[in-house]
């Protein structure tokens, strides 16, 4: 019983209001990731659910149980909440060896030696790392350091674990392998994990649900296939993908269930608009209407180049073929645009080639220039 509710939380550090209207709902079991950039309030709403801040207003819950609320300033001491907290720099005590750096919190509240010793055990063993129980941090790589700090946060079972940015210390292959032991460690306790990054390639690998922060808003919580398929905000669709995604500016009108799109593609009539926006009713986002000031958007790996003309396909002309081993990126000036696309393989195209571009329209998404919210959905 963890699951954790946000409800109208504000916060303000001063004058400076860093949380908004935040609403989340983290389910019982869930790995929820907060991504978005530096600054966007990540690591205030961890402190919040930790108990370390205080909402200015909103309440908090977790389990069911009321853990803050900012009206008549209550706020459920930080070691009665059931969460534990891992930080990105691991803070292990240098002189204590790894075992005691497990056992220390155990150790604190009195549990008897033979339980302690199982218990930090098991999670030494979890973590692979049992071979270095007898080590001090300072004999430890920076990988090994960071499976220590995660043991020392599971030992005791938290209900919910808090974990702000812990790979972003490590190389990009230790970064790779600890999304992997992450995943299975909570695939294995079944806890409650609320992450912290602004690398979205690891809120998408890990999480079951990411919710996505520009300047202290909640701006999507979702699945990780609807944060990449179905961006709800032009932000949104702008900040996670790599390449970039491609925007094209537009022009929409509505015929009934069909959206008629103008670009630099020419014409598409995109239809089954019901059933392409049902999804966001789910999440709670009511698509905007879309006029003469729309923009277009398409991931690189929905754009298709060829050298044959085919139905729906526009001329362009090839500025850069990027051979990257498993793929290639092209970029396509069409009308004075440019469009990146991404191939798998190796697709040998020369500079300045002819050839001919089109999109896969069921995954095409449009956004309204003014307000940035999804106007049309793409297909999941
Ligand atoms: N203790 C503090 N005092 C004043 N401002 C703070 C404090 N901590 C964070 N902030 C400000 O609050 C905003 C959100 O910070 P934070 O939650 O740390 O962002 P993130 O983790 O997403 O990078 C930032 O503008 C930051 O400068
Ligand atoms: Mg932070």
């Amino acid at each position: 019983m963890s699951r954790i509710e946000i409800s109208k939380v504000n916060k303000y550090y001063g004058e400076v209001h860093v949380l908004k209207d935040l609403d989340l709902v983290v389910e019982d079991g869930d790995f929820m990731t907060l991504l978005g950039p530096s600054g966007c309030g990540k690591t205030t709403t961890l402190r919040v659910i930790a108990g370390l801040e205080a909402p200015r207003s909103g309440t908090l819950r977790i389990g069911g149980q009321l853990a803050a609320d900012g009206e008549v300033s209550f706020n459920l001491p930080p070691a009665k909440r059931g969460v534990n907290l891992v930080f990105q720099s691991y803070a292990l005590w240098p002189h204590m060896t790894v075992f005691d750096n497990v056992a220390f919190g155990l150790q604190i509240k009195k549990a008897p030696k033979p339980l302690i010793k199982e218990k930090v055990t098991g999670a030494l063993g979890r973590l692979h790392i049992a071979e270095f129980a007898e080590r001090y941090p300072s004999e430890l790589s920076g990988g090994q350091q960071q499976r220590v700090a995660i043991a020392r946060s599971i030992v005791s079972e938290p209900r919910v674990l808090l974990l702000d940015e812990p790979l972003s210390n490590l190389d990009a292959k230790l970064r790779i392998e600890m999304r992997s032991e992450l995943k299975r460690l909570h695939q294995e306790l079944k806890t409650t994990v609320v992450y912290v990054t602004h690398d979205q390639v690891e809120a998408l690998t890990m999480s079951t649900k990411i919710a996505v922060f520009f300047e202290g808003r909640l701006v999507q919580a979702d699945t990780p296939k609807g944060i990449y398929g179905n961006p709800v905000d032009i932000r949104v669709a702008d900040f996670i993908g790599n390449p970039k995604i491609n925007f094209i500016g537009c022009e929409c009108s509505r015929d009934g269930d069909t959206m008629v799109v103008d670009s630099v593609l020419g014409r598409m009539a995109l239809g089954n608009v019901a059933s392409r926006n049902a999804r966001f009713g789910s999440i709670g986002v009511e698509p905007a209407s879309c006029g003469a000031a729309s923009i277009l958007a398409v991931r690189p790996e929905h754009v298709h180049v060829g050298r044959e003309p085919s139905p729906g396909a526009v001329r362009c002309r090839i500025y850069s073929a990027l051979p990257a081993g498993s793929e290639t990126l092209i970029q396509a000036a069409v009308n004075g645009d440019t469009i990146m696309a991404k191939v798998i393989g190796q697709a040998e195209f020369g500079q300045d080639e002819e050839a001919w571009l089109s999109l896969q329209q069921d995954k095409l998404n449009v956004y309204d220039k003014a307000s940035g919210r999804i106007a049309l959905g793409a297909l999941a």
